[in-house]
């Protein structure tokens, strides 16, 4: 596990698209992992400005909301329309997204991770509650894509995308076991409403209370901080 500890949020954003960068430069049809949220939002923005060169890339998203129409303004795949497909004019051909519509949605999406060959880098970030794509707490390290119950705590932190609509009660997601199979992760944190997740994620090993500590066992996975999300560890480095 290798950890970045940015000086400032800028910083840590700069690392993430770096690597990214430095992936399509080097390997221009590279598959790529998609994460959404607040966290990722400065990230596509800096994509987008450094005009990255995805051009020949492939996109797989991580997860998607269940029981939302997929114009939706608060589904994922609008999020990524909005923030990475539209501004670098890629076409929608180059990326998957979970097939909600389908009642064989997790196996028909397995199908396909495994036709495309590897991720080569998964893009991450964390739940407070630990959860990572929407694998919540309880999930196990053998889980593989499917449709998930969201807790309670994350329901109330992402209900602000739904204004005063119902925030959805489930979702399908790439399980633990697809996430650790991509070549390398690369988890985002930022903001003081992950020190804690990011203390216990330091912490702890192989824990289903918070699924993030699965990835520690990957042998390529890179944990970008930002300050505030690094305030509650003591790294001395
Ligand atoms: C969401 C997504 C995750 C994301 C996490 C944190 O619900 N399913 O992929 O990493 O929760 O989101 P945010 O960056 O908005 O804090």
């Amino acid at each position: 596990m290798r950890i970045i500890q940015s000086e400032s949020t800028a910083d840590a954003i700069s690392a993430v698209t770096t690597i990214l960068m430095d992936k399509v430069n080097s390997h221009p049809s590279s598959v790529i992992g998609l994460a959404t949220g607040r966290t990722m939002e400065p990230v596509y923005a800096q994509l987008v400005q450094k005009e990255a060169n995805f051009q020949k890339s492939f996109f797989f998203m991580l997860d998607e909301y269940m029981g939302l129409p997929s114009n939706h303004p608060s589904s994922f795949k609008q999020y990524i329309k909005d923030h990475l497909l539209n501004p670098l004019k890629l076409n929608e051909s180059q990326i998957a997204f979970p097939p909600v519509d389908k009642t064989d949605a997790g196996e028909y999406y397995e199908k396909i991770l495994v036709e495309a060959g590897r991720v080569d880098v998964q893009l991450l970030g964390i739940g407070q509650n630990g959860h990572i794509g929407f694998n919540e707490p309880g999930s196990t390290k053998e889980s593989r894509t499917r449709i998930v119950q969201l807790t309670e705590e994350t329901r109330k932190a992402n209900q602000s995308h739904f204004g005063e609509g119902e925030m959805p009660r489930e979702a399908l997601s790439m399980g633990i076991s697809t996430i650790l199979s991509a070549k390398s992760l690369v988890m985002l944190a930022t903001g003081k409403s992950k020190a804690d997740a990011i203390k216990y994620l330091l912490n702890h090993h192989d824990d289903p209370s918070c699924p993030a500590t699965y990835l520690k066992s990957h042998p390529h996975f890179t944990l970008v901080l930002d300050p505030d999300a690094a305030s509650k560890i003591n790294l001395n480095i």
